[in-house]
């Protein structure tokens, strides 16, 4: 609730500083009688990157004639030549700096993420008069320098919450580490765009980034997921197939058990009907193989106990 208006204000405010500061670019430009076009350099870290300058040498004329300076965000000199000397080093460019003596190129190698920025080229043409010198403009144009560092692959990780018959509550992660500069993260979900909840942290706005998105999925069946990082131009992928939980286990369960139940009692009714069976069968077969060896008087005792016996055995079996 309480982010709603910061999150209102915020772009508001960032609009209007781009527009204050492409006036003011504008202006500048204009005032100094320049097309409003930008020149750009792009390089990697560990890279040779070369920025143009404004203005090629003559081969009538050399770098003696002239005085070059290469500057960084209008405050820092990287490096300066006149009448053909460098005068002017820069510490953090130490070794790094080498200059095209025919057309002011500006190469630096390798680069690193402190380099990114804008930088500007000036160019005076000298004029030799007895005991002095008179400088001349010749151009003052200003590019800009990008900086890109790879990010690692995004890694994607996913945490069931919990999960259910119908769907699983997944909290998947997505991250990525060490580029430049800030990226952008997105989301692909079954061919649908998603946003990331995203954190960015780095040390410095010139210094490398990690990033990290989360998002809270409901899955309702099996889902493919992929994560973008894009960052100048470039962009690192990785997709991840979120498996529906087959949750449905629970109500598979009874079944299963009345599988249990049902053939369980087939086997108490098998052993009844057996032991039954155990009980009838040997008297009536020793009935029958006693006959033989027993008198009249026996015989007329035993069919009076087969005649109990099969009373008896109505009796059971009409249980
Ligand atoms: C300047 O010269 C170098 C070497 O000849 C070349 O690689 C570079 O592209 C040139 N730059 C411009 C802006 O002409
Ligand atoms: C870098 O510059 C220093 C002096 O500023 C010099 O002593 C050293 O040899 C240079 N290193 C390379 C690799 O050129
Ligand atoms: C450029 O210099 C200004 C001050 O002169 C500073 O506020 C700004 O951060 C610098 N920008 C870069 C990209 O170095
Ligand atoms: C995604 O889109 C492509 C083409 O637009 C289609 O062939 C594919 O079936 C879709 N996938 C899903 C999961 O909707
Ligand atoms: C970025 O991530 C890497 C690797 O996980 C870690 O070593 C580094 O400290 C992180 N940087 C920041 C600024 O948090
Ligand atoms: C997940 O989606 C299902 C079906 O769309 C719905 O019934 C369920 O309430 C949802 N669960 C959560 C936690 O949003």
């Amino acid at each position: 609730m309480a982010r709603r208006p910061q999150a209102g204000l915020a772009p508001s405010r960032l609009a209007l500083k781009r527009w204050l500061w492409l006036g003011l670019l504008v202006f500048r430009l204009v005032s100094l009688g320049y097309a409003v076009e930008k020149k750009v350099a792009k390089g990697k870290v560990g890279e040779k990157v070369g920025l143009p300058c404004c203005h090629e040498i003559p081969s009538t004329e050399s770098l003696r004639n002239y005085r070059v300076y290469w500057q960084k965000n209008t405050t820092e000199v990287v490096l300066a030549y006149a009448e053909g000397k460098k005068i002017s080093e820069n510490e953090r460019y130490d070794n790094r700096t080498e200059l095209n003596t025919r057309n002011l190129t500006l190469w630096i190698s390798p680069v690193e993420i402190l380099d990114n920025g804008p930088y500007q080229c000036v160019v005076q043409h000298l004029k030799f008069l007895q005991n002095s010198v008179v400088p001349r403009i010749v151009c003052d144009e200003p590019v800009t320098l990008f900086i890109t560092a790879d990010f690692s692959e995004p890694s994607i990780t996913a945490e069931v919450r919990s999960s259910s018959c119908e769907s699983d509550d997944v909290v998947v992660r997505c991250s990525s580490h060490g580029g430049f500069p800030k990226p952008k993260i997105s989301g692909v979900l079954n061919n649908a765009s998603v946003v990331w909840n995203a954190i960015w942290v780095s040390e410095s706005s010139i210094s490398p980034y990690n990033v990290t998105g989360n998002l809270w999925l409901n899955v309702t069946e099996d889902t493919s997921l992929t994560c973008s990082i894009e960052y100048n131009g470039f962009a690192k992928s990785t997709s991840l197939l979120l498996k529906k939980r087959n949750d449905c286990v629970l109500p598979t369960i009874p079944p299963s058990s009345n599988v249990i139940t049902a053939s369980s009692i087939i086997i108490i009714v098998f052993l009844l009907a057996v032991t039954l069976a155990a009980k009838f069968i040997p008297r009536h077969v020793c009935s029958q193989c006693c006959m033989p060896q027993d008198s009249e008087e026996e015989d007329v005792k035993e069919s009076m106990k087969t005649a109990e016996l099969s009373k008896v055995t109505s009796e059971t079996s009409s249980v």
